[in-house]
């Protein structure tokens, strides 16, 4: 029997109204809209006001996202939903989610991977769509990154935004879809990048909220290192692997987490820039919700089309990379 494959049918993302430009920054911090664009490459960035979580935002992306594929919540059969910012402990982002967006007969879970959100849920979805046992399948990545944010910590408040973005995967024939992915973990690099407060072992108390354990930590040069190389090599093992060449793929959708990232990524891969994605300018590091809300955008400027080669691709906490090649 031919092998099913899953496809994407439809795309839709989300951000909040409120854009931040790097002038707040300069407002109270020892930092330039010269440096944050120069180092990161953002320019400005949307937050959510008080009492809006991932959810909310992943759920304006998924009503886009069904208005746009002509189908109503309940033929969904199951969410697929990447965050490290969910609404609450418990219940998951994606019994949320179902049930705002009225998806009475979906099933579904979170993913946390950090930046890889994205990447391993959407690979679970597929799979799930593949397994012959769902036919409609929303993957979704979401994240309010202002959640964790110690905003007087120069080195990393600059970098992230708030946003949502979701594709829905159906089944298709052997040449469509996701034809391969390659993943990693490799958690001896959690110590580069992590949040330490408010789970089992160091459960939320004065003394967590003192010793500031509910923000973003991070080795920001380390992350860099790694995120380069091992983004630009999942990405060129997954195509050769399948009898490609770089010069065969016709766009890039690399995690959006600095533009100097991004352009040494497609270095490494000799890929010129005209075939990569960015949306760092506008948005930042929106982690979970980079990749879907690029893949979106690319769809409505018609950069993307039917048929075409295309390569994603993310490294992020945990440490977590990989990589998957589609075919439009
Ligand atoms: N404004 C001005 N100066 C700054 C700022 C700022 N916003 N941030 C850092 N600096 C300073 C540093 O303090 C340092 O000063 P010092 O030399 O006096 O100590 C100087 O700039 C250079 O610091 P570097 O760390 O070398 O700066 P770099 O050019 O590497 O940029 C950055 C720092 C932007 C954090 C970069 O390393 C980076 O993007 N790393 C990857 C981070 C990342 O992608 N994280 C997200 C993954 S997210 C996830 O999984 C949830």
């Amino acid at each position: 029997m031919e092998k099913r494959h899953a496809v994407v049918t439809a795309t839709g993302s989300y951000f909040p109204p409120k854009v931040v430009p790097n002038s707040f920054f300069e407002s109270y911090l020892e930092t330039s809209d010269e440096w944050i664009k120069t180092r990161t490459g953002i320019s400005e960035r949307h937050y959510v006001e008080k009492g809006v979580a991932s959810s909310d935002l992943a759920l304006e992306a998924c009503r886009k996202l069904l208005k746009k594929r002509g189908i109503g919540p309940e033929e969904i059969d199951a969410i697929v939903f990447g965050t490290v910012t969910p609404d609450m402990m418990y219940p998951s982002s994606a019994c949320l989610l179902q049930d705002k967006l009225g998806a009475k007969n979906a099933y579904g879970f979170d993913v946390s991977a950090g930046c890889c959100g994205f990447v391993f849920s959407y690979t679970t979805g597929v799979m799930l769509v593949e397994s012959g046992r769902y036919d409609k399948v929303l993957v979704v990545g979401a994240d309010v990154c202002t959640s964790f944010l110690d905003m007087n910590d120069r080195n990393t408040c600059v970098l992230f935004g708030d946003g949502a973005g979701a594709v829905l995967l159906e089944p298709a024939g052997p040449e469509e879809g996701m034809l391969d992915t390659i993943q990693h973990v490799d958690g001896s690099g959690g110590k580069y990048l992590y949040m330490a407060g408010g789970g089992s072992l160091n459960p939320t108390s004065a003394e967590t909220v003192a010793k500031n354990l509910h923000t973003v930590h991070q080795e920001g040069r380390e992350v860099f290192k790694h995120a380069v190389t091992k983004m630009a090599d999942v990405a060129v093992e997954v195509v050769e692997k399948n009898g490609f060449t770089l010069e065969d793929v016709d766009l890039f959708v690399p995690h959006q987490a600095n533009i100097r990232i991004i352009e040494s990524v497609a270095k490494r891969m000799k890929l010129p820039k005209e075939k990569v994605m960015i949306n760092i300018d506008k948005f930042g590091n929106t982690t979970a919700a980079t990749i879907p809300s690029c893949l979106d955008q690319a769809v409505e400027t018609g950069r993307l089309k039917k048929g075409d080669l295309v390569v994603i691709a993310s490294f992020g906490a945990g440490f977590t990379w990989g990589s998957a090649l589609i075919r439009w």
